[in-house]
């Protein structure tokens, strides 16, 4: 068993670090107080080949493996966690979606433009009413002969209003349940299709969340993703990749807010002696380490199962349930690290512990994880 990390690992780590801190930490302030997407910083991310990091070059991707997938994502949400769940979404969940599922038509089309940043997508599964019980869809999309007729309104979808390309689950035959649902590519633009108000949100919030109205919506047939019925298959498989993601962003969230605290506890001067000399302050620093330690391995372990084409699905729920619990917990000590300073926005804890909320809701909640990893330890 290795546990070295490869020259070229090293490189695309030190890469993602050195993007996060001379672009991204700039502005990230101004973008979550004022909720501004990072259009510019995203299209940089793009021409470095953040947003297809594991798409072939033969797409415009990069080729890489799930393993610097997980290295960048961590450096990118260890400064701006807004700015990596459109990197998350776009590489896990679209890209991922589209290369594994989608034809070469739809590749051509969408994915070599989606590989490079050139455009991004969006992820529409959740509901009003169809959060964490996916199969109850509400939306429909009738088969017509040449296209389907789509219906319905989506929630809380990331890069709502940025997207040009939108991966739209929905229900074509209720009488089949979840083998009655299909995925489809929606194109802004197409008639019908309306984006509405943007989310104001806790965190993330310089990440862009709308809900979507689809009304009589014209998709070609050609846009449906993989055989008929399959479409709760491909979000279901879609996800379980997608949470290494998300994994990995609570585990930067949680670095970040560490590296914070532990760069204060260095400085900070109390009875005498800066407050990392104080037991107490140690031993929460040492529990820091130590617990974001177990979920770096929970999300490499995941991430390597699946470069090495194994079963990922119990590891990448433990890992995303780990770490984002984990994230909770570090950043709320990473405030109290920083006293009344841990309060006010220039120490960047107390966004850190805002966004690190997310990371136990989206991609399948703490919840749902426990289901997937209890549903495999019983079977
Ligand atoms: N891979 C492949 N197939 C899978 C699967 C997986 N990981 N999980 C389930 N399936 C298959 C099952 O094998 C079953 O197939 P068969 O009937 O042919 O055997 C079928 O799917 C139905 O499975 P279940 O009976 O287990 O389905 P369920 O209704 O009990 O739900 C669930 C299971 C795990 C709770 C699921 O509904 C789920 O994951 N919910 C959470 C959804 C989610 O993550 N939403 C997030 C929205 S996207 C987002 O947040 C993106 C963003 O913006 C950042």
């Amino acid at each position: 068993m290795l546990f070295n990390l490869s020259e070229e690992h090293l490189m695309i780590q030190k890469a993602a670090r050195d993007f996060a801190n001379d672009v991204l930490k700039p502005g990230v302030i101004e973008r979550d107080e004022h909720q501004k997407f990072p259009a510019e910083e995203i299209k940089q991310m793009g021409a470095l080949g953040f947003l297809g990091m594991m798409v072939s070059p033969k797409y415009g991707g990069g080729g890489m493996d799930c393993i610097s997938y997980v290295l960048a994502m961590e450096e990118i949400s260890k400064i701006d966690a807004s700015a990596s769940v459109v990197m998350s979404v776009n590489n896990s969940l679209v890209c991922w979606g589209l290369e594994t599922f989608g034809t070469e038509e739809q590749k051509q089309k969408y994915l070599t433009r989606l590989a490079t940043g050139e455009i991004i997508g969006a992820f529409c599964l959740s509901e009003p009413e169809a959060g964490s019980d996916a199969t109850s869809q509400r939306t429909t999309a009738i088969d017509k002969g040449d296209y389907y007729l789509l219906n319905g309104t989506k929630n809380w979808i990331t890069n709502g209003g940025t997207a040009s390309v939108y991966l739209v689950i929905a229900q074509t035959d209720v009488s089949k349940g979840h083998r009655g649902i299909n995925a489809f590519i929606v194109e802004k633009g197409m008639p019908g299709f309306v984006v509405g108000q943007k989310e104001n949100k806790l965190g993330i919030r310089g990440s862009d969340t709308h809900s979507l109205m689809f009304t009589d919506v014209k998709v070609p047939k050609e846009n449906r993703i993989g055989e008929d019925g399959f479409g709760f298959k491909f979000a279901m498989q879609t996800l379980t990749g997608g949470r290494i993601g998300i994994a990995s962003q609570a585990l930067g969230i949680a670095s970040g807010a560490y590296e914070l605290a532990l760069a204060y506890s260095k400085q900070r001067k109390a009875f005498g002696k800066t407050i990392n000399q104080h037991q107490i302050i140690q031993f929460k620093l040492a529990d820091m380490a130590t617990e974001i330690e177990a979920a770096r391995l929970l999300c490499l372990k995941a991430a390597w199962l699946k470069d090495q084409h194994q079963d990922y699905t119990t590891a990448s729920a433990m890992a995303k349930v780990f770490a984002s619990e984990l994230a909770m917990r570090t950043t709320v000590e990473a405030v109290q690290v920083h006293g009344g300073y841990g309060f006010v926005k220039e120490y960047h804890v107390e966004r850190l512990m805002r966004d690190a909320k997310i990371t136990q809701i989206y991609e399948g909640t703490s919840e749902v994880q426990r289901i997937v990893i209890s549903r495999a330890l019983l079977a």
